[in-house]
């Protein structure tokens, strides 16, 4: 029996390497040379061509490379029905990603954005600064992510509130859901941090009536999806001054296409799709254990559910 790697072909020999190590009785094939389709019972990729997870009759899950599996839920990857879908939960891309939003949020609490204009001019300003505590931070999505970058920004002192589908109660975070919870969560957070999935539901959500329930001032950082952003609405909240700043890892296109007006905007900071990376190597670790779990019979890890589409 195999596993398959689709992946980039620039990419995918760490993969193969690393789930070799992990699964060192195996065999590890890549796409397109995936031998024999009954034999192939696990996938691992993040946006495979359509018509590719159909061919394997005996698959017993498809494991994802990122976090985000919008594009394996998009009917057009042809997910086969009943597969279950993985996707990826790795203490890695966790870790990443709390260190990039405390990054961003750093930045902007100590006006980093400013010394860096100053600093262009020869000009030395010592400007003051508000304690975190007088900085709340609102997270958009409490999950996996959200709450370890969250967790991380209390330990800094900062006052966090989290929004999620459904009712949570987390440490130290105030969780809000649903629409009033939302409308609490805007009038609050000086700092907007959204590690949402793309669904039909979050798409779009960073929109002109969002941004502008936010304090005036407040500081954006998205490191979810491009497309959960209204482009012409965020740049329009920085230029009327509702928004200072937007930190921003993803895009509608990606790369960022050179003629976007984000590259040029003196309050936007670009980062390419790097606020978490998967590490393959621990990565493979977790798929070596659904594939164990999968053949014993027992419940698989970080399910993705097709119903929420996340
Ligand atoms: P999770 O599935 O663990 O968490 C998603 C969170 O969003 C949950 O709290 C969920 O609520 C909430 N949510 C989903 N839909 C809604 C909704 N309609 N209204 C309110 N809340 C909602 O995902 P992760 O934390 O693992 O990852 C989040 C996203 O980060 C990924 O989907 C991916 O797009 C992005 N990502 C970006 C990376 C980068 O490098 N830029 C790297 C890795 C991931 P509930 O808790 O109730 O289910
Ligand atoms: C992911 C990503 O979803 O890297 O893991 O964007």
């Amino acid at each position: 029996m195999a596993v398959l790697v689709h992946y980039r072909p620039d990419r995918a020999a760490r993969w193969v390497e690393a789930l070799r190590t992990a699964l060192p009785d195996e065999e590890i094939r890549t796409w397109p040379e995936a031998g024999e389709p009954v034999s192939v019972e696990a996938v691992v990729t993040m946006d495979p061509e359509p018509g590719v997870l159909d061919r394997f009759p005996n698959l017993r899950f498809i494991a994802s490379t990122g976090a985000g599996v919008e594009k394996l839920l998009d009917p057009d990857a042809g997910p086969p029905p009943g597969v279950p879908i993985c996707r990826l939960v790795d203490p890695e891309l966790t870790r990443g990603m709390a260190e990039y939003v405390l990054t961003a949020v750093l930045r902007y609490h100590r006006q980093f954005e400013q010394y860096e204009a100053f600093s262009r001019e020869r000009h030395w300003n010592p400007l003051p600064w508000p304690s975190p505590a007088d900085r709340p931070v609102g997270f958009l999505g409490l999950g996996v992510l959200g709450t370890a970058a969250a967790a991380l920004l209390v330990r800094h002192g900062f006052p966090v509130l989290g929004w999620s589908r459904s009712p949570k109660q987390v440490a130290d975070i105030r969780c809000e859901h649903g629409a009033d919870g939302l409308a609490r969560l805007l009038r609050e957070a000086r700092i907007l941090v959204c590690l949402l999935p793309l669904t039909p539901e979050t798409r779009g959500i960073v929109n002109r009536d969002l941004l502008s329930r936010l304090p005036p001032g407040a500081h954006f950082v998205n490191a979810a999806r491009g497309a959960h952003v209204v482009d012409a609405d965020l740049l329009a909240a920085l230029d009327s001054g509702q928004l200072a700043h937007a930190t921003l890892d993803v895009f509608h296109d990606e790369p960022l296409p050179t003629d976007h007006p984000f590259w040029a905007h003196p309050r936007i900071t670009v980062t390419p799709h790097i606020a978490s990376l998967t590490v393959p190597e621990s990565a493979a670790r977790r798929i070596a254990d659904n594939l164990r779990r999968a053949r014993a019979g027992e419940p698989l890890l970080d399910l993705a559910d097709r119903q929420r589409g996340y």
